[in-house]
């Protein structure tokens, strides 16, 4: 489906809000929010969470979803045409920029989970000692062969889908992925909270102990909220300049924060009952997923080994599943980029973005074996990417898109995207333009600094 510009829209208001929602389930979702949840001491720091994506998180989306709307145009264009002959281009220029950045490593870690589907469809997950796990993962991620071979794999993968274009590649693969995604989470979830001994993790995801509330974990629980909900480098964006006009900003910003919130939700009470069921810790931190969860599986069903198969295979292929999503939405951001900037077709600027990504995943992925010791501030390759985009690149984007949308743009016209040009009431507009403009650039500016230990 055409507008009248001759621009290509999502076919229709659910195939926009899968996408959406697509985007920002990922990772960020079922391995980054158990593992902060579990550093963070648990119910206490989901109550944050989920208030943080109501109260900053879904006004910032709606802002993005407005420049990309209104603009027409993917992000990395967006802001030179809403505010031509300004420098407000370069927030759409560092947009694409973090996007690149984050593809190339996130991809690395998207292609763990198909080693591991690999793994545990072959028996190599079966019968390993607690340290066995720790010895596979890290052989296997400090290695040279077997991680970039499946970051190509993911990589082709993604390629594939972006190059097939807006409806038939990006909108498709949401309409069946994320129901896939929504069944096998549900399950597994199912499975986790019927095994014996599993009370005590349901108890440590649903009832707070607000004694282990500190500044940090508020901290935590804002930086995943912009890393879950695909916030600060205009990926949601980018989507919207695909939305048609009665799309609801408001209506579709809330779809995409229940399903990341539930999803997240639901990964937790996958993983924190089964750990809690074999007397594993919550707090292993990033390796929660690729060492404690083998392990479990292998536990809780020491007597069935066809169900400790069967659900690891379901948990990794949730795990692929939900990082394709979103590594076709970061894709998106650079290969619109380049298609609208410099006329390519979108084939060939595919083609630049994926031989680019290769190029940043194969340096990350190495740089965890062989390339260990070129570090930037300390940090190997891979944690200084990590670092330098979710807790330094995306607050900053965010914060400037809220200054945008609330501080540069003519009110009409964010009056007119809200209400789609006054069909719809948009009740929440003053509380919405007032976060824009004051709550969510202060609140951004508190958590950036202390971030980076300004704050003391
Ligand atoms: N939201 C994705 C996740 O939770 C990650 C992501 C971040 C995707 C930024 C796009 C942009 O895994």
């Amino acid at each position: 489906m055409k507008n009248s510009e001759g621009r290509v829209n999502f076919g229709s208001r659910l195939g926009a809000i899968l996408a959406a929602a697509g985007s920002a389930v990922g990772l960020g979702n079922v391995w980054r929010f158990p593992y902060e949840t579990g550093n963070h001491g648990g119910a206490a720091f989901i109550l944050i969470y989920v208030g943080l994506v109501f109260l900053f998180g879904l006004p910032i989306m709606i802002a993005e979803f407005t420049i990309g709307r209104r603009a027409k145009a993917s992000t990395g264009e967006a802001y030179r045409v809403l505010a031509p002959g300004t420098q407000w281009k370069w927030v759409g220029y560092l947009g694409v920029l973090t996007g690149f950045l984050i593809l190339g490593y996130y991809s690395v870690v998207s292609g763990w989970t198909l080693e591991y589907i690999y793994q545990a469809l072959t028996g190599g997950l079966a019968d390993k000692t607690p340290a066995g796990y720790i010895q596979m993962f890290d052989d296997f991620s400090a290695g040279s062969f077997r991680p970039l071979l499946w970051l190509a794999v993911f990589l082709f993968i993604t390629h594939y889908v972006v190059a097939k274009g807006v409806k038939d590649g990006i909108e498709r693969s949401a309409k069946i992925l994320m129901p896939a995604l929504f069944v096998l989470v549900v399950i597994l979830a199912c499975c986790s909270v019927s095994l014996p001994g599993a009370e005590k993790g349901i108890s440590f995801l649903l009832k707070p102990d607000f004694s282990k509330v500190t500044a940090d974990v508020f901290l935590g629980a804002m930086g995943q909220a912009f890393f879950s909900l695909s916030l600060g480098m205009g990926c949601l964006s980018t989507y919207a300049s695909y939305f048609g006009p009665n799309t609801r900003l408001g209506a579709t910003a809330m779809s995409v924060g229940l399903i990341d919130t539930f999803v997240a939700i639901l990964s937790g009470l996958i993983i924190f009952p089964a750990a809690f069921a074999v007397g594993i810790n919550p707090d292993a931190g990033p390796s929660l997923i690729f060492i404690t969860l083998p392990n479990v599986f292998q536990q809780a069903f020491a007597g069935i080994p066809v169900m400790a198969v069967l659900c690891s295979v379901a948990f990794y292929v949730l795990l692929a599943l939900a990082a394709l999503t979103s590594t076709i939405s970061l894709h998106e951001v650079s290969t619109a980029f380049l298609c609208e900037k410099f006329g390519f077709t979108r084939g060939r600027a595919a083609t630049l973005v994926t031989s680019g990504c290769v190029i940043v995943g194969v340096v990350s992925s190495l740089s965890l074996g062989v390339w260990k010791h070129f570090t930037i501030g300390g940090l190997e390759i891979f944690s200084a990417l990590d670092f330098l985009t979710a807790k330094i690149m995306l607050p900053t984007g965010a914060m400037l898109s809220a200054i945008f949308v609330g501080w540069v743009l003519d009110r009409k016209l964010v009056r007119d995207e809200v209400t789609n040009y006054g069909q719809l009431r948009g009740s929440y507009y003053p509380v919405y333009i007032n976060v824009l403009r004051f709550v969510a650039p202060i609140g951004i500016a508190v958590i950036f600094l202390n971030e980076l230990g300004l704050l003391g």
